[in-house]
């Protein structure tokens, strides 16, 4: 099985998550805490994340749009 890995800032927290995980899947199974009022059915926008993109060396990772699949409507 093919895995990523994802970091979550500010907190660190980081792991690595099954290929097509969806981001808050992730989150939860990670233990990152994000907001999620309406239970991620894209009704309270409490739950916006902001993506960052380029070579982080503290993590050991590279991380482009092209590592996420394309976000699906909910
Ligand atoms: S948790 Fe409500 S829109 Fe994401």
């Amino acid at each position: 099985m093919t895995k990523f890995k994802i970091v979550f800032t500010p907190s660190g927290i980081q792991g690595e998550v099954a290929k097509n995980t969806d981001l808050m899947t992730a989150a939860r199974e990670l233990g990152a805490d994000i907001a999620s009022l309406c239970g991620g059915n894209g009704q309270c926008s409490r739950c916006k994340i902001q993506i960052s993109s380029g070579e982080f060396a503290k993590h050991n990772i590279t991380s482009t749009q092209n590592n996420l699949t394309p976000a699906t409507a909910t």
